[in-house]
């Protein structure tokens, strides 16, 4: 069976709930703590193996850009300066990974963004991981997941149990126990359910390993809720197909962080924050008593 090198990150959405600071950057590019949600993102694929990183971007791809790439002025000056520690920070973006980018055009959705990868995939199964969901470093997921893909030969996403009150924001999954404890096969899915309307409280989160199939899917498949072209949409055209090996989950029960609304955002950026070494320290007590300060 083919193996897995190659990562697809998209970067191309209108990221609308961050207006005005997406108005001229992507919001992967939104930074959480002090590097770019999408960093994150390429760190945790390159952790799994995948040093092959392809970006799909919209209209401000310039800033994703830049990240990943050499900025001489700014080595030189802290070169100059002797500062070595930041120099190191800087070029950690740049060393990083093999980094492609390709270009959506109209942002018609995910499943729209995936498709725009097929050349550069080709025949293999490849990971898709979204900026809006962070996995925290010390819980590898993306590795459980494409170690189950290479054991399955199926579609494999990421699900996650999440409060009955939240799962209108999510994809959620219909499942079936398989002989692990942590995967399920998935028998359908739903793209943002009511309540009422859900299948289970299993949501789909940003991750995915993706067989090559699911390309011509993308093809035929025509926009969805919202408009657009919905991933969630083909990976139910794959759950139904028995051929295409079908589609499995990898339950999550380790350390997540949202970054995709403003909310969470901002708590995200507290945890990960309090639990640094270098401003944690200092943080924290901070923390602690202006809590203390805030009436419901
Ligand atoms: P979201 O729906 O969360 O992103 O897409 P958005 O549309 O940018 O956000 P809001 O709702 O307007 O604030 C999930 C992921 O899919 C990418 C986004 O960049 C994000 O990583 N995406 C979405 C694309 O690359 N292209 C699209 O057409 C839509």
């Amino acid at each position: 069976m083919a193996s897995i090198s190659k990562a697809v990150i998209p970067a191309a959405g209108l990221g609308t709930r961050f207006l005005p600071a997406t108005k001229a950057m992507p919001k992967e590019m939104l930074p959480v703590v002090d590097k770019p949600a999408i960093q994150y993102v390429v760190e945790e694929a390159v952790a799994a193996g995948l040093t092959d990183v392809l970006m799909v971007t919209g209209r401000n791809k310039t800033a994703l850009e830049n990240h990943f790439d050499r900025v001489a002025e700014l080595e030189y000056t802290l070169e100059a300066k002797g500062d070595l520690a930041k120099l190191k920070r800087v070029n950690e973006s740049t060393d990083l990974a093999d980094i492609h980018y390709v270009r959506q055009g109209d942002p018609k959705g995910l499943g729209h963004a995936v498709l725009r990868a097929r050349m550069h995939v080709g025949h293999e199964p490849f990971a898709v991981l979204l900026g809006d969901d962070l996995i925290d470093a010390r819980d590898p997921l993306l590795s459980r997941m494409i170690e189950e893909q290479q054991k399955r030969n199926a579609t494999i996403v990421a699900l996650l149990e999440v409060d009955p009150d939240s799962i209108h924001l999510y994809g959620a999954a219909a499942v079936e126990a398989t002989d692990e404890e942590d995967v399920v096969r998935i028998t359908g899915l739903v793209e943002k359910p009511a309540k009422e309307h859900a299948p289970s409280n299993l949501a789909i989160i940003g991750r995915y390993v993706l067989k090559p199939e699911v390309f011509d899917v993308l093809e035929q498949t025509e926009p969805g809720k919202g408009g657009e072209i919905q991933l969630t949409d083909a990976l139910q055209v794959l759950a139904a197909d028995e051929a295409s090996g079908g589609v499995y989950g990898v339950v999550f029960r380790g350390r997540r962080y949202d970054t995709g609304d403003k909310i969470d955002y901002i708590k995200a950026i507290v945890q990960l924050a309090c639990e640094r070494e270098d401003l944690g320290p200092e943080l924290r007590p901070w923390l602690r008593s202006f809590v203390g300060t805030i009436d419901e």
